[in-house]
């Protein structure tokens, strides 16, 4: 069912929580980023060793030996096996110890967990929480990344994923912090519409006869004015893709599409990998990557979060936030979280 929330209906009132949804999920590489290789990475505050096999398919074992909790990714790959680097214990890429030094019996509590994991367009996802929950038919549909001219990276962020979640549902922080890049008063000053449907957030926000900016204009070649929309879907608790057209003012046809996407991946409670990338509906070139000024829109969000991360935690005043008609996405998003986190501590 799909419902418009009003303001009113708005009860969230929570603040930027730190909790972490451990039953969902999660992007946990770009493809491009695991090969044959130990490759260490925290997701959801559970230490991960992602490594491909020969063969290329993608694992992910938990980064600690049961031996003497040495990080695996610190060891080496012999063949498929994973060796720890202090005492030799072998695993295969199930977790399952294959041998250890001296003996021949291999005590059963030596296996070492592995998480359930999906490679699809592009994309490495993971679960870290409970598997016999890990159904691949929740993972969010994101066939861009590969089917679409596109162009991707990972920034790390010392921040909460709440503060990520929060500046990417209400965009009208364009018009401030993006003003030299995709920024232009109109963002702001457009009111918006916010639909929910189960998990899954919308929040719209059309734009006719509006300033090109910059990077927009080198994009497309377009100027002043243009029709602009922007309809966010938020797949809680982590996953983003902002749908984008633009067009010559009073163009009806298909317009300039792109996909914003962010994989939103808690590291640990206060620390996030700001998975981004940008995807454009325009025929592939081997020879180029297509123009993206989105590392320069996610450092400035990084420097804008960092800072209010540190804020947060060093204000003990406790005074309770004020929220606006703007935040009414931004709000949902942070209930639909909490009630996931709930749902999870009650078992
Ligand atoms: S700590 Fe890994 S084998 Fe000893
Ligand atoms: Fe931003």
């Amino acid at each position: 069912m799909s419902i418009i929330e009003r303001p009113a209906d708005i009860i969230a009132k929570t603040g930027p929580s730190d909790a972490i949804v451990k039953n969902a999920w999660y992007l946990g590489a770009w493809s491009d980023e695991i090969t044959h290789a130990l490759f260490a990475r925290r997701i959801a505050d559970e230490p991960m060793v992602f490594y491909r096999t020969e063969e290329g398919t993608a694992v992910a074992l938990a980064d600690r030996c049961p031996h003497r909790k040495f990080p695996l990714s610190a060891g080496t790959l012999e063949g498929d096996l994973l060796q720890c680097g202090y005492h030799g214990f072998r695993f295969d890429t199930n977790g399952t110890c294959m041998s250890v030094p001296g003996q021949t019996k291999v005590p059963l509590s030596a296996n070492v967990r592995s998480f359930p994991l999906v490679e699809q367009f592009g994309q490495i996802w993971v679960f870290p929480g409970d598997p016999a929950l890990a159904d691949a038919a929740k993972i969010p549909h994101v066939p861009w990344t590969s089917e679409w001219w596109s162009t991707t990276g990972c920034e790390p962020l010392n921040a909460r994923a709440s503060l990520l979640i929060d500046n990417l549902l209400d965009l009208s922080h364009e018009t401030y912090i993006h003003a030299s890049g995709i920024g232009s008063p109109e963002v702001a000053e457009t009111p918006i519409e916010v639909e929910r449907d189960g998990d899954v957030l919308w929040v719209r926000r059309k734009m006719f006869g509006v300033e090109c900016p910059p990077n927009y204009a080198k994009s497309t070649g377009l100027a002043s004015p243009i029709d602009r929309s922007q309809e966010i879907q938020f797949f809680a608790p982590s996953f983003y893709v902002l749908h984008v057209r633009i067009a010559k003012a009073g163009d009806t046809g298909p317009g300039f599409l792109s996909k914003v996407v962010y994989g939103i991946t808690p590291e640990t409670a206060r620390t996030t990998h700001n998975f981004y990338g940008i995807c454009r509906d325009v025929p592939r070139d081997p020879n180029q990557k297509p123009f993206s000024g989105q590392r320069n829109t996610v450092r400035e969000d990084t420097e804008c979060l960092e800072l209010l991360e540190r804020w947060i935690v060093s204000d003990s005043d406790n005074v309770p936030e004020v929220s606006i008609g703007i935040d009414r996405g931004g709000l949902l998003g942070r209930r639909i979280i909490a009630d996931m986190v709930r749902k999870e501590t009650a078992g």
